[in-house]
C-alpha cells in the first residue's frame, strides 16, 4: 500500500513523461486524461476544456475519459468550468447540490474541481474532473492538480 503522496509523485511521473514524449497535443491530453482516471479511484470523468480562440469567451470540449456529455460548448461565467475561466481561478466543488450556476453532466456526479491552465499569463484551458463521491478533495490534491496543470502549459 503506498501513500498518497507516493502516488502523487508516481502519476506526475508518467503526466511529465506523456508531455515530453511523442505524439500529438490531443494525444497527450487524452492520455493524461487515462493516467488520472485510473490512478486515483474517486475520479469518475477526467476531460479538457479548451479556450475558443475563434469565439469570444467560450470553452470547447476537448479530450477526456468518462461518459459523453451535452457540454461541448460553455461560454464563460457559466458552469462551475465557466466561472473557474472566467475568474481564472480554481473551483473545488465538494457537493454540487449545493451550486445554482451548475451544469450537469451525470445525475451520478456528487463533486467536481476544476483546475484553469493557462499559456503566457493568458486562461488557454482547464482541466475538469468528476467525481461519484460527496466531499473527496483534499487541499493536498488542489494543490498538486494545479502543479499538474502548471506541467500542462508546456503543450497548450
Ligand atoms: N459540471 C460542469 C460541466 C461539465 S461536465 O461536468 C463534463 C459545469 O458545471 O461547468
Amino acid at each position: 500500500m503506498i501513500d498518497i503522496e507516493e502516488r502523487y509523485k508516481r502519476l506526475t511521473d508518467r503526466i511529465i513523461s506523456t508531455i515530453d514524449g511523442e505524439g500529438d497535443r490531443d494525444g497527450k491530453l487524452r492520455s493524461i486524461c487515462e493516467i488520472l482516471s485510473k490512478g486515483i479511484d474517486h475520479y469518475h470523468w477526467v476531460g479538457f476544456y479548451l479556450v475558443d480562440h475563434e469565439k469570444e469567451k467560450e470553452l470547447v470540449l476537448g479530450p477526456y475519459v468518462g461518459e459523453p456529455t451535452d457540454h461541448v460548448r460553455i461560454p464563460f461565467g457559466k458552469g462551475i468550468c465557466g466561472q473557474a475561466a472566467q475568474s481564472e481561478k480554481t473551483f473545488v466543488i465538494q457537493d454540487v447540490t449545493t451550486q445554482d450556476n451548475y451544469l450537469s453532466c451525470s445525475v451520478n456526479v456528487r463533486s467536481e474541481i476544476v483546475v484553469p491552465i493557462f499559456k503566457g499569463g493568458e486562461i488557454a484551458g482547464e482541466l475538469d474532473i468528476d467525481s461519484h463521491v460527496r466531499g473527496p478533495f483534499s487541499k493536498e490534491e488542489s494543490t498538486w492538480l494545479e502543479e499538474i496543470c502548471s506541467l500542462i502549459s508546456r503543450i497548450m
